[in-house]
């Protein structure tokens, strides 16, 4: 039976499970009964999620969690996070508190400046060029001005075009480099939209326009956080030794690129949890800050931290374009509620927020690893996991946890200790 499809966009959604269930699964009613478990039963609501993309044919849960106590700013968060991994809240939760009681997490916006491109190819006289951009600058505003109408009214518009000869890296390249700032959206439809119109005005018989697209590189839209204490603050033991460890730790990110992968991986942790739960584009959040960790060259941490004069130091610089009105964020029922949580914040203040939920994520990681490592709270997890796999009781359970705080907790270990304690029962 053929598995291609034509038309599969026009049919219903039940007459596309249909096909589905019965080309590519052997029990197709099973199949059915999965997809429709996670229908919603508020018809109002489920055909909302279903109008997000195409084609939908179930939802795919993931945990909405809170770690409460975070204070930024000298104000204090309950911060929602969307996110699978196990240990990410919970890591988020234990330095909220840690950090609560020495002074809290300081975060501010650097710059909010987003970017948009206008690439074309043009083969003539590289004067002649920019005198035709000179005097059609004024027009290139001014064709956009019908969409930069409400924008302009909420601070934000078109702050800059200019023009920018790319023949040096590419023959008979060149762009239009247009500055933007979008107030509290992230601006991705308004930028384009603007690129687009000012693409059409630009056009001419010798310009050969190949695209015009926004760009999720924003060095220009960046935010700090940072949290200090005194060294003897940060652990209860053998600070000095520890807290030297914890910024070898960052200098090893800085200086091998394999780590700083993993290192930022675990920021993104906190950041895209974040994101996703406000409703905003977490793969342009991720694009731009792998580029920003490269920005020298080489790929390095998005975090930083010294220890001067008895005080450690610890901070992250990251850009973060997002919104707070328009796309997702007020259209889903959950990123809506989550932005009341944070008490419907700006989308500088979110950008503070999140930049402090990836610095957090990234404390734990480092404390965890430069410690006792990270596996110790994860095989705690799995631990519980396999428990709850297995079906066991209350009593079973803390017997369980009880016998493997000092062992190496597999798969087959749990079972066989399980399986023991249930026979000599
Ligand atoms: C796991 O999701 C994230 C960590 O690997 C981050 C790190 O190594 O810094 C723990």
């Amino acid at each position: 039976m053929s598995k291609a499809v034509s038309g599969f966009s026009k049919l219903s959604k039940s007459e596309k499970i249909d096909w589905l269930s019965a080309t590519f699964f052997k029990n197709s009613d099973k199949i059915k009964k999965v997809l429709q478990q996670y229908w919603n039963s508020n018809e109002v609501l489920q055909n909302l999620h279903d109008d997000f993309i195409e084609n939908t044919i179930s939802n795919f849960y993931m945990p909405f969690a809170i770690a409460p106590n975070f204070v930024i700013n000298g104000k204090v968060y309950a911060i929602p996070m969307v996110i699978e991994e196990s240990s990410v809240v919970a890591a988020a939760s234990l330095v909220a508190k840690f950090w609560g009681t020495r002074g809290g997490f300081k975060a501010n916006v650097i710059s909010t400046t987003k970017i948009g491109q206008v690439h074309f190819m043009y083969k003539g006289d590289k004067h002649e060029l920019q005198n035709y951009f000179s005097l059609k600058k004024e027009q290139l505003f001014k064709a956009t001005e019908d969409i930069t109408n409400n924008m302009r009214k909420r601070g934000g518009g078109i702050l800059d075009i200019e023009l920018r000869d790319k023949t040096g890296d590419l023959a008979n390249y060149y762009q239009l480099h247009v500055t933007f700032e979008t107030a509290d959206s992230m601006g991705a439809n308004f930028i384009n939209s603007c690129l687009e119109a000012i693409a059409n005005e630009f056009k001419r018989s010798d310009i050969q326009i190949v695209m015009s697209i926004l760009s999720n590189y924003v060095p220009e839209c960046l935010v700090h956080a940072e949290v200090s204490c005194k060294v003897e603050d940060l652990y209860a033991e053998n600070s000095k030794i520890l807290t030297e460890k914890f910024v070898q730790a960052i200098q090893i990110a800085n200086a091998e690129p394999h780590r700083a992968v993993t290192h930022n991986k675990g920021i993104m942790n906190g950041v895209d949890a974040v994101v996703l739960a406000t409703g905003n584009d977490f793969r342009a959040v991720e694009a731009g800050a792998h580029a920003y960790a490269a920005k020298t060259g080489t790929y390095k941490s998005l975090t930083n931290a010294t220890i001067e004069n008895g005080i450690f130091k610890f901070w992250i610089e990251m850009p973060l374009a997002l919104g707070t009105v328009g796309g997702l964020t007020k259209l889903h029922p959950l990123s809506k509620l989550a932005l009341e949580l944070l008490g419907n914040p700006s989308a500088k203040e979110l950008m503070e927020i999140i930049a402090v939920a990836g610095l957090a994520q990234n404390f734990a990681a480092l404390r965890a690893l430069t410690t006792t490592g990270i596996q110790k709270g994860h095989m705690k997890m799995h631990l519980t996991n396999i428990i709850k796999q297995l079906g066991a009781s209350k009593d079973e359970k803390a017997f369980l946890i009880d016998y493997f705080e000092h062992k190496t907790v597999t798969h087959n270990a749990v079972v066989e200790a399980y399986q023991k304690l249930a026979k000599d029962k």
